[in-house]
């Protein structure tokens, strides 16, 4: 018996984990998505900017589990404000990136943006 209210206390705790991370997402695995629902207006643009060019050597679920985690999938590496500047200047710098500073700004703009989302 008390195994299952320990269960049950668990399975309680993970959803309200999960429920609680304010950034919606669509789809599992390889095509896993920002979804464009409850963010706000002025952010659509990028998001729709993001999900044209950031899908060129990789899919979206790479970003968006940084983003839910707090960790660079690939390397570990913390997820945070700093490392979302750098690696908008790393993805921008990699060859046939085919993306401008411009560009690049309003995605880190829009990640920062979801960062502060997720920690509310
Ligand atoms: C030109 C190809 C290319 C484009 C375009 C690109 N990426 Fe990447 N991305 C990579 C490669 C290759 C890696 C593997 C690790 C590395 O080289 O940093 C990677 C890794 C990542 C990681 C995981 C980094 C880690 O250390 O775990 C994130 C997050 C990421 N990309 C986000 C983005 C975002 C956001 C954009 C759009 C602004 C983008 N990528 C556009 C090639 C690209």
């Amino acid at each position: 018996m008390k195994k299952y209210v320990t269960l049950t206390l668990l399975m309680t705790l993970l959803s309200i984990s999960i429920a609680d991370a304010r950034v919606k997402v669509t789809g599992r695995g390889a095509k896993m998505n920002f979804s464009a629902d409850g963010i706000s207006d002025m952010y659509k643009p990028s998001l729709t900017l993001m999900q044209a060019k950031c899908i060129k050597c990789h899919t979206m679920e790479r970003t968006v589990i940084a983003i839910q985690t707090g960790r660079a999938p690939i390397t570990g590496q913390p997820f945070n404000k700093q490392a979302v500047k750098a690696y908008g200047i790393k993805m921008l710098r990699k060859p046939n990136s085919d993306m401008n500073k411009k560009e690049i700004r309003d995605i880190v703009v829009l990640l920062n943006y979801f960062l502060d989302e997720n920690a509310k």
